[in-house]
């Protein structure tokens, strides 16, 4: 009922409605599935483990009605303590008891590990009896390329939660939600061409070896460590005066679409020239004509020469925003909503995948 206004006539807008309709269908989809077990909680854009829908797995002990599930963080993410907000806050479901006091071992009804923290000594991780019903959950949003010793936690998990759509309990860095009325949405002012933020320089890295080749042909600032500072409260202000920001992941693999893009890139209002996963990937989670791909251009020269030619085409380089009339990019509040995902999940989804080799899966 939203994306049929009269005025989306320009080829860009009918990518969007053609986006638009996809997604609406597959969300539809999910939507009639989620609808008869419990309410979904907020419409999250497009977050749609497919899985849900079409795996057999095994069965979720139903929670008794009135008892609130304890779940356990084994440790905070990357050891660092951070806010915990109320479930009800983000979906229409039961509180759960979060704690990350391990005195709640025995009682607690479900255990998120962080593979970070515990994936470089196996004591690290649980080691005491648990009880038949409680439920481990492996949670990770670092790509395969950075999860050392993924073997050691195979035949322990009963869920995974991951930037993977096809997770049991799915943490993307990011989505988009739709508006209830269209927005004018207003590019920032622009007085700078193509920015990139990088903390891990690795000069043997696709990405490095990518930028090598394209700063040949158009200029890029560079920030971040050994380049120029971007302090966290300027992050914002400072990207959002550049027309395009490299949105460059560090390895590529399905669906790893960091923050990179949705926070440093959409969230500052530059157009994203994204290297990672394959173009039709990226298209799950965004319109076409949200972004640049560096595929689409058969060499950093062919890009560079793209980039000029947008930068004087005021008209075209437009049609990089159009899709906002209707989206909003949206990221999580880190690590509350990943919690409270967990807390959902274990209340309403009804069966789970159990993947005794997850060293396999997750590659
Ligand atoms: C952990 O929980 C136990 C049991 O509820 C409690 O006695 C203890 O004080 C808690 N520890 C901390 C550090 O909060
Ligand atoms: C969780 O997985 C472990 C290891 O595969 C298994 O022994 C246990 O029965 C499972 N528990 C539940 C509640 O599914
Ligand atoms: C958007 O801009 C158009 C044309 O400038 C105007 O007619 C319309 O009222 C604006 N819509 C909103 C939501 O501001």
């Amino acid at each position: 009922k939203m994306i049929l206004g009269p005025h989306m006539r320009s080829p860009a807008c009918s990518h969007l409605l053609v986006f638009l309709l996809a997604q609406f269908i597959t969300a539809f989809c999910l939507f009639a599935y989620v609808r008869l077990t419990r309410d979904p909680g907020p419409d999250l854009w497009p977050g749609l483990p497919s899985t849900l829908t079409t795996q057999p797995g095994n069965k979720m002990a139903t929670p008794q009605i009135g008892s609130e599930l304890t779940i356990l963080l084994w440790t905070w993410p990357f050891g660092q303590r951070t806010d915990l907000r109320k479930c009800t806050e983000f979906f229409d479901i039961q509180d759960c008891h979060i704690t990350a006091n391990r005195s709640w071992y025995h009682k607690a009804d479900a255990v998120i590990v962080h593979h970070r923290d515990v994936c470089y000594n196996r004591k690290a991780l649980p080691q005491g009896p648990r009880t038949p019903s409680q439920r481990w959950i492996w949670f990770n949003l670092e790509s395969p390329s950075h999860s050392p010793n993924l073997g050691f936690m195979d035949h322990l998990f009963n869920l995974t939660m991951s930037y993977r759509r096809d997770s049991d309990i799915f943490t993307p860095y990011g989505w988009l939600e739709v508006l209830s009325q269209p927005q004018n949405f207003s590019i920032p002012a622009k007085s700078k061409l193509v920015a990139w933020a990088v903390s891990n320089w690795s000069p043997a890295s696709h990405r490095v070896k990518y930028y090598g080749e394209l700063k040949k042909y158009i200029q890029v600032d560079i920030y971040g460590s050994h380049h120029m500072p971007l302090p966290r409260d300027k992050q914002l202000s400072i990207l959002s005066q550049y027309k395009f920001y490299l949105a460059f992941e560090n390895s590529l693999h399905e669906d790893y679409i960091t923050e990179k893009l949705w926070k440093n890139a959409l969230g500052s209002g530059a157009v994203p020239v994204v290297l990672g996963p394959p173009r039709e990937n990226y298209e799950r989670f965004l319109p076409s004509d949200a972004f640049i791909h560096i595929d689409d251009f058969p060499t950093a020269q062919g890009l560079a020469q793209y980039l000029q030619e947008l930068d004087k085409d005021q008209v075209r380089y437009q049609r990089y925003f159009q899709w906002r009339t209707w989206l909003k990019p949206s990221e999580p509040p880190f690590w509350a909503l990943h919690f409270c995902k967990a807390c959902q999940a274990l209340q309403v989804t009804e069966r789970y995948q159990s993947i005794p080799a997850l060293a396999k899966w997750f590659q």
